[in-house]
């Protein structure tokens, strides 16, 4: 079977056990296109693998190898979430965090109590539950900038690996709050009253999306490396090194090939941050508010993409090595001034304000649940 057939099956096991779910994370059915990527653990890496067509299988070598060689897009990646979106929460802050604070999860679920133990691992109880009494907070996800959620794993009765998504999260400045999309769910077990528990494809999904690589099995995360490194993206990367230190012109290596194109990239970033393919017909037609968490499905509609021959691809404005919240207001407003130029009549300019403060008026900041913020990436005119 080749690579990309076995990646399509796969990506249509995902899909389907996703929407037989009910959990918020509801993603519809339409097919994919390139049908590369989409492939737990292996997305990236599959489809650079197409391009590279070696016969050497590559193996992970790590961000800190890649650093030796590049060194700017190595210390740029390191301050962007990509690079601390998965945690360990006993090397965290979070043990520190929680100690000894109580927090009301409402009628169905009860005061959940946290304390640290002498080894510096955090741990949360409620006193009715008795299995378990003490449930450990083992992994943390999100860098921080907006939150911090605690996922737990578990084996469940039949051997398949489950995945407990707090109902408590921490916020900026240390503050505990109701993990965002809990408030209104009711459990219909104990286990269930820690949070969300998912299982099989769906917890792999959720540490696949924050992690470069991972296997679960039995309840246990094995070969993790955590964190959206070098390599989620650049694949695997032994071969490359060992190319590049032989030679000042190591063979194509991923992006750069020919075949990187601007779809090829949208199917990258869009693996995670969603495609229209990710959310169901109804929001794509009402395009609800927590749609703006998902930015390819706003950019892919709006008429900058869709006017500009479809040149237009995140990287248009986000080098991928570089964090948002690193760039100043003027870079931002260069990359709108880089098509909407007074000095090119290929495009239209703006009668209201042709050089200034674009992102207010057309990419607004949209404030959801716990005070997260996005910016919405369907560029267009907002009239109130
Ligand atoms: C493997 C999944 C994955 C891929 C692929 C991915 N991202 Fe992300 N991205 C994330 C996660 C997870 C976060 C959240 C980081 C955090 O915890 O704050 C994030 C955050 C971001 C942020 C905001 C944080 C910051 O510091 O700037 C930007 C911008 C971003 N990604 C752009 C991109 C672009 C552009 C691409 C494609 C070149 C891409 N991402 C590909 C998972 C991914
Ligand atoms: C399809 C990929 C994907 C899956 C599955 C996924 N995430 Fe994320 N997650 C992202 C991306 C991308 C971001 C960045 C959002 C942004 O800033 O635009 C993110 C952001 C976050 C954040 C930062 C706060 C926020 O809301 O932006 C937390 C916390 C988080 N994810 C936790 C989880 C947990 C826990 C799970 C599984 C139960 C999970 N995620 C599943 C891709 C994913
Ligand atoms: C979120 C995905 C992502 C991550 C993570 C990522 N890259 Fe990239 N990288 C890209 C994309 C996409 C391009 C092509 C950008 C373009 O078209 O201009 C690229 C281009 C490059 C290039 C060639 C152009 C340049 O910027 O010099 C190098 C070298 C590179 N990356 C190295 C790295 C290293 C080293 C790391 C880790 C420290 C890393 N990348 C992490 C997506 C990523
Ligand atoms: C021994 C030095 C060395 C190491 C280690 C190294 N690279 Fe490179 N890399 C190079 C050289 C040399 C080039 C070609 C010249 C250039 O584009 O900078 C290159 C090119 C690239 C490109 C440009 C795309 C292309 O096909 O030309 C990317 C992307 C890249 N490297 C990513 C990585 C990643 C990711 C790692 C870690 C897995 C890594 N490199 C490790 C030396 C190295
Ligand atoms: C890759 C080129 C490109 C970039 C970058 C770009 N645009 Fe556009 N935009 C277009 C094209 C093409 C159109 C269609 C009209 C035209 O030809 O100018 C358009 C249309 C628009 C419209 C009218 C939308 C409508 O629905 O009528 C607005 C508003 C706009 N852009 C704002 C922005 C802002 C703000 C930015 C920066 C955040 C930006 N654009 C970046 C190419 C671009
Ligand atoms: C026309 C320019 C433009 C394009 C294209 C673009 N972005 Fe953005 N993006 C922005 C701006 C502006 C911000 C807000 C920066 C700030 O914080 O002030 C932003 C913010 C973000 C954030 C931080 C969370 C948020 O929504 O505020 C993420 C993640 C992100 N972009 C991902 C992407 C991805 C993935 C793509 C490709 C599908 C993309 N962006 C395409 C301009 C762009
Ligand atoms: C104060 C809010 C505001 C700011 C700031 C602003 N715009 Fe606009 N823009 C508007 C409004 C309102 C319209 C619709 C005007 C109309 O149709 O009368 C518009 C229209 C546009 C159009 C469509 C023009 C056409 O003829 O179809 C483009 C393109 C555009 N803006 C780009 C930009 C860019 C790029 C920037 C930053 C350099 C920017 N805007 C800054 C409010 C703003």
């Amino acid at each position: 079977m080749s690579i990309a057939v076995f990646a399509v099956l796969v990506a249509g096991a995902v899909y389907l056990a996703v929407q037989r779910s009910s959990v918020a994370l509801v993603m519809a059915d339409e097919p994919d296109r390139r049908g590369t990527t989409h492939l737990p653990g292996k997305a990236a890496s599959s489809l650079t693998a197409d391009i590279r067509n070696t016969s050497v299988k590559p193996t992970y070598v790590g961000r800190e190898k890649c650093g030796e060689c590049h060194r700017e897009n190595f210390e740029q990646h390191a301050v962007h979430g990509h690079a601390s979106t998965f945690a360990e929460v006993s090397k965290t802050d979070l043990p520190d965090a929680f100690d000894k604070q109580t927090f009301d999860g409402g009628d169905a679920y009860g005061v959940y109590t946290y304390s640290k133990d002498d080894a510096g691992n955090l741990s949360v109880s409620l006193p009715d539950v008795d299995e378990p009494t003490d449930l450990p907070l083992q992994y943390a996800l999100g860098s921080g900038h907006s939150a911090r959620t605690i996922l737990t794993l578990t084996r469940a009765a039949d051997g398949v690996t489950e995945g407990i998504e707090h109902r408590v999260s921490c916020y900026p400045n240390a503050r505990l709050g109701m993990t965002v999309g809990h408030g209104e769910k009711q459990p219909t077990r104990d286990l269930e009253r820690f949070g969300d528990i998912t299982r099989g494809e769906l917890t792999q999904r959720c540490v696949y999306c924050h992690t470069t690589t991972a296997t679960l099995t039995e309840g246990r995360i094995e070969n993790l490396v955590a964190n959206v490194n070098c390599e989620k993206c650049h694949g695997p990367g032994s071969e490359h090194v060992r190319q590049a230190q032989s030679s000042k012109n190591p063979p194509p290596y991923s992006v750069g090939s020919d075949n990187w194109d601007v779809e090829s990239e949208i199917q990258l970033c869009g693996d995670c941050h969603r495609l229209p393919r990710s959310v169901t017909k109804q929001e794509l037609r009402d395009y609800p508010d927590t749609l703006t968490r998902f930015q390819p499905v706003g950019m892919l509609r709006s008429k900058c993409y869709l006017a500009s021959n479809r040149e237009m691809k995140c990287s248009t404005c986000h080098d991928p090595h570089q964090s948002v919240h690193g760039i100043s207001h003027e870079q931002h407003i260069q990359n709108c001034i880089q098509c909407h130029d007074a000095n090119e009549s290929t495009h239209t300019l703006c009668p209201v304000s042709p050089t200034t403060n674009c992102i207010e008026c057309h990419m607004p900041t949209v404030v959801q649940e716990q005070g997260i913020k996005f910016h919405d990436h369907w560029i267009r005119i907002h009239r109130e």
